[in-house]
């Protein structure tokens, strides 16, 4: 995979480069030929080759420096789930459990079914595809795995128990997330050994994939819970428009983006400080969060503004300008701050918790609705950083935040992912060796 540096990375105040712009750097033969031959994705791919972003037939290369799934243009839906190990499975059978995972991924993030396909030659036998994808493509289908604290260390700690012999090579960073402020999490949704993230166009395709990886574990390791997201709630390219939450405001304006380099380099990718296996790779945190949004649908606009911090339609800040604008925590009105000390965005900003920064990736859901006629509504946060001490500083920042009364995390995990994948190797495979 190439370099990532563009030279582009936008400083605070300066607005994002349009497509047009973008195009005439380009040179118009190049983008002619792009735009003619194949499309918008691949443009991106000739302006920044992030190694994951994507071609017009829809495929997602899996291989790489970096797991696809995270600067790859955010997909709109997601497949997220959680598993756990079966006892008495030992190192070798979770070495080849993630070896047939890499495996059957590979296929499927190139739009193909698993193993022998969907129709056996033996109609005696069960299809080693389950088959609901056949026909729909690849549709930039990417699949990311991580790896829970647990299957290093059991959850007591005081057994000495090493069912991988892989406690020794735990990455000093990797400690679990502490309990933060109007927690109120279920267990059952919670953790996990393992995490797979399928984030694809079509959510037909990102379940088909969840559900063969799952059926690829059986007697090895078992789906504990999962979540699907259909809308999601930040970009993660420039080239993206910013989409919008279920309280209707754009989200993801000031997000780490692919083209972000340094940026990348400085807050998301593990370098060489970790271990080889962690090296290019990052942390997963994922909360799921309620949103009370009967209750939020009853707040005035200029209040619902207040609590985030920007504008509702156009996005920007309350202390003046459009939306890439960068936000002035010290501009007043009426002789009060124009953006409230307790506003999401000024809890959430950089500035707030001592400049360290998360790539944000996270989606919309909706699980059914209960007996008061309410939704079971919310954001599936998800979100990578270098060390998962940086999701600790900000959650903790966000304790007085305004958007408390409105929210509930009711599910958390934490997951080491690996570096890239190359051809020929599977996941995680250096922290075996
Ligand atoms: C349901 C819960 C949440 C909602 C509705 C929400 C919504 C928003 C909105 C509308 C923005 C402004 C647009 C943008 O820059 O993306 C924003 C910014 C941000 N949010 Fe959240 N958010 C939620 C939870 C969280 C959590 C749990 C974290 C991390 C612990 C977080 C971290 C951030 C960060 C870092 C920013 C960018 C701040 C900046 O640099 O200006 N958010 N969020």
């Amino acid at each position: 995979m190439g370099s990532e540096d563009t030279g582009t990375e936008p400083t605070p105040g300066h607005p994002r480069p349009t497509r047009r712009g973008l195009l005439g750097a380009l040179g118009a033969g190049l983008a002619g030929a792009a735009i003619g031959g194949a499309g918008s994705a691949a443009v991106v791919s000739a302006s920044f080759d992030t190694g994951n972003q994507g071609s017009a037939r829809g495929v997602v290369p899996f291989h790489g420096t970096h797991q696809a799934g995270i600067i790859t243009p955010a997909q709109d839906r997601l497949h997220f789930a959680a598993f756990n190990m079966l006892p008495n499975v030992g190192r070798e059978g979770l070495i080849k459990l993630l070896r047939d995972w890499t495996e059957a991924a590979a296929l499927l993030t190139a739009g193909k079914p698993v193993g022998a396909g969907a129709a056996p030659e033996n109609a005696l036998l069960p299809p080693d595809d389950t088959g609901e994808a056949l026909g729909l493509g690849a549709g930039h289908l990417t699949i990311t795995f991580g790896l829970g604290r647990t299957l290093f260390v059991p959850a007591d700690e005081t057994t000495g128990e090493d069912p991988y012999g892989i406690r020794h090579r735990l990455p000093a960073a990797f400690e679990p997330l502490p309990s933060f402020a109007f927690d109120l999490l279920d267990a059952t949704q919670s953790g996990g050994d393992l995490c797979v993230q399928a984030c694809a166009d079509d959510p037909q395709i990102a379940v088909h994939a969840i559900r063969n990886l799952s059926r690829i574990a059986a007697g090895r390791a078992h789906l504990a819970w999962s979540q699907l997201g259909f809308g999601r709630t930040a970009s993660t390219s420039r080239e993206q428009d910013t989409p919008r939450n279920l309280f209707g405001f754009k989200d993801g304006t000031a997000n780490v983006m692919a083209q972000d380099t340094r940026a990348l380099n400085r807050d998301i990718w593990v370098g060489s400080e970790a271990p080889g296996w962690m090296q290019g790779g990052s942390y997963l945190v994922a909360r799921k969060i309620q949103m009370t949004i009967e209750t939020w649908d009853r707040a005035s606009l200029g209040e619902q503004e207040r609590i985030i911090g920007r504008t509702k339609i156009e996005g920007g800040p309350l202390s003046g300008g459009t939306e890439f604008e960068a936000p002035d925590f010290s501009a007043e009105r009426g002789g009060a701050p124009a953006i409230d000390v307790e506003a999401h965005v000024r809890l959430a900003h950089p500035e707030n918790n001592g400049g360290v920064q998360m790539l944000r990736r996270g989606y919309n859901y909706v699980d059914g609705s209960n007996g008061l006629g309410q939704l079971g509504a919310g954001l599936f946060f998800i979100c990578f950083q270098k060390t998962p001490e940086t999701f600790v500083t900000v959650q903790r920042s966000l304790k007085p935040d305004l958007l408390n009364e409105y929210i509930r995390h009711i599910a958390s995990g934490l997951w080491a992912i690996p570096g890239g994948i190359r051809q020929g190797e599977f996941v995680a495979q250096a922290l075996f060796d």
